[in-house]
């Protein structure tokens, strides 16, 4: 069965209400990365820190999947599929996909400050003062710039045996997520969906292999899934 790898960012939840970082109106307007998403910035104003993310994970309670999500299930039923996001939200999952990697951790789960091995489920707002059971702070559960990315060789592992990676609504300017289409066999067909697509240090070397869907994730998704089987089969 071919292998598809599915690589999304924050334009495949665009129009699902959810702002992508580094559009006009993107998420980080208003907000200084190096305040909100670096350890440096959690250890200087924790409070920031957790309002910041936990309005971020109160807005998932109200946004829904949209068709770019969905459109994924035939792909996934029909081929060995995974999906790499470098999304925290969790609209993959409410789609009902299957095998999803979140490279960048995820808005619904909480870890030990102490021991990173510690995760805990999290619904509701994190606080000060709320510990792990070793006694230490617990912190969202997302990789700040100038962290490691420790499910980068899982995905580096799925991204060596694929037939087809699709790409979805990334500015695929952020490394090391940007840098994975090169771990793909040279015969691998790349498909990139997004209003605005841009052609990083990889994917320019690769570009003999790109077909790109100009255009939202809700109508192109659907247009390269049929393609992909198209040429699966
Ligand atoms: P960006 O904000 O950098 O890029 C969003 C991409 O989505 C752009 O290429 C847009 O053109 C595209 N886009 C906008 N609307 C779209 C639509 N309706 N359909 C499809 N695409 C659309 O977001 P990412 O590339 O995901 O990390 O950013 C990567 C990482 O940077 C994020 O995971 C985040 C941030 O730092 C963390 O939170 C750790």
């Amino acid at each position: 069965m071919k292998k598809v790898c599915v690589l999304t960012g924050a334009g495949i939840s665009a129009e699902s209400g959810i702002k992508t970082f580094r559009d006009a109106d993107g998420l980080w307007e208003g907000h200084d990365v190096q305040e909100v998403a670096t350890p440096e910035g959690w250890a200087r104003n924790r409070a920031l820190v957790l309002e910041f993310y936990n309005q971020r994970r109160a807005q998932l309670r109200s946004v829904k999947p949209n068709d770019g999500h969905r459109a994924l299930l035939k792909l996934e039923d029909q081929l060995d599929t995974v999906i790499i996001t470098q999304n925290v939200d969790n609209l993959h999952e409410k789609a009902g996909s299957k095998h999803i990697i979140h490279l960048h951790g995820e808005l619904t789960k909480v870890r030990s400050q102490r021991d990173p091995s510690i995760v805990l489920e999290w619904e509701d707002d994190l606080n000060e003062g709320d510990l792990c059971t070793l006694g230490s702070q617990l912190r969202p559960h997302i990789v700040w710039f100038g962290e490691g990315v420790p499910k980068l060789e899982e995905a580096i592992g799925h991204m060596v045996d694929a037939d087809h990676i699709l790409i979805i609504g990334t500015s695929m300017q952020v490394y090391p997520a940007a840098s994975l289409t090169a771990y793909a066999p040279n015969q691998a067909k790349i498909y990139y969906v997004d209003p605005n697509p841009q052609l990083n240090y990889e994917l320019s070397r690769q570009e003999d292999r790109l077909k790109i869907f100009k255009g939202p994730a809700g109508t192109k998704v659907k247009e390269a899934v049929e393609l992909i089987l198209t040429a699966s089969f």
